[in-house]
Protein backbone atom coordinates (compact mmCIF):
# COMPACT_ATOMS: atom_id res chain seq x y z
CA UNK A 1 0.00 0.00 0.00
CA UNK A 2 1.65 3.60 -1.19
CA UNK A 3 1.82 5.97 1.59
CA UNK A 4 3.25 9.19 1.88
CA UNK A 5 4.11 10.29 5.61
CA UNK A 6 5.45 13.62 6.98
CA UNK A 7 7.90 13.71 9.41
CA UNK A 8 8.26 17.44 10.55
CA UNK A 9 11.95 16.91 11.28
CA UNK A 10 12.78 15.25 7.69
CA UNK A 11 10.70 17.80 6.73
CA UNK A 12 12.69 21.04 8.25
CA UNK A 13 15.96 19.14 7.05
CA UNK A 14 15.25 18.67 3.18
CA UNK A 15 12.37 20.89 2.44
CA UNK A 16 12.77 23.91 3.88
CA UNK A 17 12.75 25.52 0.42
CA UNK A 18 9.35 24.87 -0.08
CA UNK A 19 8.38 27.71 2.33
CA UNK A 20 11.18 29.79 1.31
CA UNK A 21 10.12 29.81 -2.82
CA UNK A 22 6.93 30.35 -1.61
CA UNK A 23 7.07 34.45 -1.22
CA UNK A 24 5.76 35.08 -4.42
CA UNK A 25 2.30 33.95 -3.64
CA UNK A 26 2.16 35.59 -0.73
CA UNK A 27 3.36 38.63 -2.69
CA UNK A 28 0.17 37.61 -5.43
CA UNK A 29 -2.03 37.09 -2.36
CA UNK A 30 -1.27 40.70 -0.95
CA UNK A 31 -2.32 40.23 2.88
CA UNK A 32 -4.14 43.01 4.42
CA UNK A 33 -3.80 43.66 8.31
CA UNK A 34 -7.01 42.07 9.95
CA UNK A 35 -7.97 39.65 7.06
CA UNK A 36 -9.17 36.18 8.16
CA UNK A 37 -7.52 33.57 5.79
CA UNK A 38 -7.36 29.63 5.47
CA UNK A 39 -3.66 28.45 4.34
CA UNK A 40 -4.48 24.95 2.44
CA UNK A 41 -2.17 22.43 3.48
CA UNK A 42 -0.06 24.41 6.23
CA UNK A 43 2.53 21.80 6.64
CA UNK A 44 4.82 22.69 9.59
CA UNK A 45 3.67 26.65 9.50
CA UNK A 46 6.32 28.27 7.97
CA UNK A 47 4.61 30.17 5.71
CA UNK A 48 1.51 30.61 7.73
CA UNK A 49 3.65 32.34 10.46
CA UNK A 50 4.56 34.94 7.52
CA UNK A 51 1.28 35.42 7.14
CA UNK A 52 0.34 36.44 10.17
CA UNK A 53 3.23 38.72 10.56
CA UNK A 54 0.67 41.02 8.28
CA UNK A 55 -1.58 41.33 11.46
CA UNK A 56 -3.57 38.52 9.40
CA UNK A 57 -5.98 35.92 11.46
CA UNK A 58 -4.50 32.78 10.15
CA UNK A 59 -6.47 29.61 10.05
CA UNK A 60 -3.79 26.21 8.97
CA UNK A 61 -5.45 23.36 7.87
CA UNK A 62 -3.30 19.90 6.79
CA UNK A 63 -4.08 15.80 6.50
CA UNK A 64 -0.87 15.18 8.53
CA UNK A 65 -1.17 15.25 12.20
CA UNK A 66 2.28 15.75 12.69
CA UNK A 67 3.07 18.53 10.78
CA UNK A 68 -0.34 20.08 12.46
CA UNK A 69 1.11 19.24 15.16
CA UNK A 70 4.52 21.68 14.21
CA UNK A 71 2.23 24.32 12.99
CA UNK A 72 1.02 24.41 17.05
CA UNK A 73 3.76 24.18 18.43
CA UNK A 74 4.69 28.20 16.39
CA UNK A 75 1.83 29.16 18.51
CA UNK A 76 -0.22 28.98 15.00
CA UNK A 77 -4.14 27.71 15.11
CA UNK A 78 -4.30 24.55 13.18
CA UNK A 79 -6.77 21.88 12.19
CA UNK A 80 -5.94 18.10 11.00
CA UNK A 81 -8.28 18.45 7.92
CA UNK A 82 -8.27 16.73 4.55
CA UNK A 83 -8.11 19.30 1.61
CA UNK A 84 -10.82 17.60 -0.18
CA UNK A 85 -13.38 18.20 2.26
CA UNK A 86 -12.89 21.21 3.66
CA UNK A 87 -15.78 21.76 6.34
CA UNK A 88 -15.81 26.28 6.71
CA UNK A 89 -18.76 28.18 5.28
CA UNK A 90 -18.20 31.49 4.22
CA UNK A 91 -16.27 32.48 6.82
CA UNK A 92 -12.60 33.24 4.95
CA UNK A 93 -10.98 37.08 3.24
CA UNK A 94 -8.81 34.39 1.65
CA UNK A 95 -7.57 31.22 1.39
CA UNK A 96 -3.58 30.47 0.56
CA UNK A 97 -2.36 27.48 -0.59
CA UNK A 98 1.72 26.62 -1.57
CA UNK A 99 2.67 23.54 -3.10
CA UNK A 100 0.17 21.46 -1.90
CA UNK A 101 -2.53 20.95 -4.52
CA UNK A 102 -0.57 18.32 -6.87
CA UNK A 103 -0.78 16.05 -3.76
CA UNK A 104 -5.10 16.63 -4.27
CA UNK A 105 -6.49 14.52 -7.36
CA UNK A 106 -10.20 15.39 -6.24
CA UNK A 107 -9.09 19.03 -8.16
CA UNK A 108 -12.97 19.54 -7.99
CA UNK A 109 -13.64 18.85 -4.58
CA UNK A 110 -10.98 21.14 -3.19
CA UNK A 111 -11.98 24.32 -5.38
CA UNK A 112 -15.72 23.29 -4.13
CA UNK A 113 -14.80 23.23 -0.45
CA UNK A 114 -12.18 26.60 -0.55
CA UNK A 115 -15.66 28.51 -2.70
CA UNK A 116 -17.97 27.59 0.82
CA UNK A 117 -15.19 28.25 2.60
CA UNK A 118 -14.72 31.74 1.46
CA UNK A 119 -17.16 34.89 1.71
CA UNK A 120 -18.21 36.71 -1.30
CA UNK A 121 -15.48 38.46 -3.00
CA UNK A 122 -13.17 36.77 -1.31
CA UNK A 123 -9.54 35.13 -3.07
CA UNK A 124 -8.40 32.01 -3.88
CA UNK A 125 -4.62 32.59 -4.43
CA UNK A 126 -2.11 29.49 -4.93
CA UNK A 127 0.76 27.72 -6.41
CA UNK A 128 1.42 23.91 -7.20
CA UNK A 129 3.35 21.70 -9.13
CA UNK A 130 1.83 22.29 -12.69
CA UNK A 131 1.64 20.39 -16.09
CA UNK A 132 5.75 19.22 -16.75
CA UNK A 133 6.29 19.34 -12.81
CA UNK A 134 9.33 17.29 -11.82
CA UNK A 135 9.25 15.23 -15.40
CA UNK A 136 12.47 13.98 -15.57
CA UNK A 137 12.26 12.55 -12.14
CA UNK A 138 8.87 11.40 -12.41
CA UNK A 139 10.64 9.73 -15.89
CA UNK A 140 13.03 7.98 -13.63
CA UNK A 141 10.63 6.78 -10.85
CA UNK A 142 8.51 5.02 -13.59
CA UNK A 143 11.46 3.45 -15.64
CA UNK A 144 13.23 1.64 -12.39
CA UNK A 145 9.84 0.78 -10.51
CA UNK A 146 9.08 -0.70 -13.99
CA UNK A 147 12.09 -2.78 -14.45
CA UNK A 148 11.28 -4.29 -11.74
CA UNK A 149 7.45 -5.03 -12.82
CA UNK A 150 5.89 -2.30 -10.41
CA UNK A 151 3.30 0.17 -11.92
CA UNK A 152 4.31 3.08 -10.89
CA UNK A 153 1.27 4.95 -12.13
CA UNK A 154 -0.82 3.36 -9.63
CA UNK A 155 0.71 4.66 -6.83
CA UNK A 156 1.54 8.16 -8.18
CA UNK A 157 0.22 10.77 -5.68
CA UNK A 158 0.56 13.72 -7.70
CA UNK A 159 -1.96 15.75 -10.10
CA UNK A 160 -0.06 18.37 -12.14
CA UNK A 161 -2.45 20.29 -13.95
CA UNK A 162 -2.46 22.72 -17.36
CA UNK A 163 -3.06 26.45 -16.85
CA UNK A 164 -6.06 25.74 -19.20
CA UNK A 165 -7.19 22.75 -17.52
CA UNK A 166 -7.16 24.53 -14.10
CA UNK A 167 -8.58 27.74 -15.55
CA UNK A 168 -11.37 25.27 -16.36
CA UNK A 169 -12.51 24.05 -13.52
CA UNK A 170 -12.06 26.96 -11.42
CA UNK A 171 -14.46 28.83 -13.57
CA UNK A 172 -16.71 25.75 -13.33
CA UNK A 173 -16.69 26.08 -9.84
CA UNK A 174 -17.69 29.66 -9.62
CA UNK A 175 -14.69 31.43 -9.85
CA UNK A 176 -13.66 34.49 -11.70
CA UNK A 177 -9.77 33.96 -12.44
CA UNK A 178 -7.45 36.89 -12.54
CA UNK A 179 -4.58 35.58 -13.13
CA UNK A 180 -2.84 32.33 -14.51
CA UNK A 181 0.74 30.72 -15.26
CA UNK A 182 3.07 28.15 -15.44
CA UNK A 183 6.18 29.04 -14.91
CA UNK A 184 9.76 26.86 -15.13
CA UNK A 185 11.15 26.78 -11.92
CA UNK A 186 14.55 25.23 -11.65
CA UNK A 187 14.82 24.56 -7.91
CA UNK A 188 18.61 23.84 -6.25
CA UNK A 189 18.30 21.54 -3.67
CA UNK A 190 19.14 21.37 -0.60
CA UNK A 191 21.25 18.55 -0.83
CA UNK A 192 21.28 14.90 -2.46
CA UNK A 193 18.35 13.87 -5.01
CA UNK A 194 18.27 10.72 -2.44
CA UNK A 195 17.26 13.15 -0.12
CA UNK A 196 14.29 14.58 -1.80
CA UNK A 197 13.27 11.04 -3.30
CA UNK A 198 13.19 10.05 0.49
CA UNK A 199 10.82 13.36 1.78
CA UNK A 200 8.89 13.41 -1.46
CA UNK A 201 8.51 9.98 -3.61
CA UNK A 202 7.61 7.43 -0.01
CA UNK A 203 4.56 6.78 -2.01
CA UNK A 204 6.62 4.98 -4.91
CA UNK A 205 9.70 3.73 -2.51
CA UNK A 206 6.98 2.46 -0.34
CA UNK A 207 5.97 -0.38 -2.13
CA UNK A 208 9.40 -1.65 -3.25
CA UNK A 209 10.80 -4.25 -1.27
CA UNK A 210 12.53 -3.32 1.67
CA UNK A 211 16.01 -5.01 0.34
CA UNK A 212 15.63 -3.42 -2.81
CA UNK A 213 14.82 0.17 -2.64
CA UNK A 214 18.35 1.29 -1.78
CA UNK A 215 19.48 -0.40 -4.77
CA UNK A 216 16.49 1.73 -6.62
CA UNK A 217 17.31 5.21 -5.19
CA UNK A 218 20.81 4.61 -6.44
CA UNK A 219 19.79 3.30 -10.24
CA UNK A 220 17.36 6.50 -10.22
CA UNK A 221 20.20 9.09 -8.76
CA UNK A 222 21.92 7.53 -12.16
CA UNK A 223 19.76 7.95 -14.12
CA UNK A 224 18.93 11.95 -12.73
CA UNK A 225 22.59 12.46 -12.70
CA UNK A 226 23.48 13.88 -16.42
CA UNK A 227 20.18 16.27 -16.27
CA UNK A 228 19.73 17.27 -12.91
CA UNK A 229 23.13 17.53 -10.96
CA UNK A 230 25.86 20.15 -12.05
CA UNK A 231 29.75 19.85 -12.48
CA UNK A 232 29.95 20.94 -8.74
CA UNK A 233 27.44 18.13 -7.45
CA UNK A 234 24.77 20.24 -7.00
CA UNK A 235 21.23 18.85 -8.13
CA UNK A 236 18.82 21.03 -9.87
CA UNK A 237 15.12 19.90 -9.57
CA UNK A 238 12.77 20.20 -12.81
CA UNK A 239 10.12 22.50 -10.80
CA UNK A 240 7.20 23.74 -13.11
CA UNK A 241 4.39 25.96 -11.15
CA UNK A 242 0.84 26.55 -11.18
CA UNK A 243 0.26 30.15 -10.30
CA UNK A 244 -2.90 31.36 -10.15
CA UNK A 245 -5.67 34.07 -8.49
CA UNK A 246 -9.13 33.67 -8.34
CA UNK A 247 -12.46 35.66 -6.81
CA UNK A 248 -15.58 33.93 -5.38
CA UNK A 249 -17.59 36.53 -6.77
CA UNK A 250 -19.41 38.85 -4.51
CA UNK A 251 -23.36 37.73 -4.43
C1 LIG B 1 6.26 20.21 -5.84
O1 LIG B 1 6.24 21.08 -4.95
O2 LIG B 1 6.06 20.49 -7.00
C2 LIG B 1 6.51 18.79 -5.47
C3 LIG B 1 7.09 18.48 -4.28
C4 LIG B 1 7.29 17.18 -3.96
C5 LIG B 1 6.88 16.18 -4.79
C6 LIG B 1 6.28 16.49 -5.97
C7 LIG B 1 6.10 17.80 -6.32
Amino acid sequence: MAVQRWDPVRYARNARFVAELGMPVVELLHPQPGERILDLGCGDGALTEKLAAYGCHVVGVDNSPEQVDAARARGLEAYVMDGQQLTFTNEFDAVFSNAVLHWMKRADDVIAGVWRALKPGGRFVAECGGAGNIRTIQTALYTVLGRRGIDAAAVNPWYYPTPEEYHQRLTAGGFRVTYIALIPRPTLLPGDIADWLDTFAESFLSVVPAAERAAVIEEIRALLRPDLCDAHGQWIADYVRLRFAAVKPAA
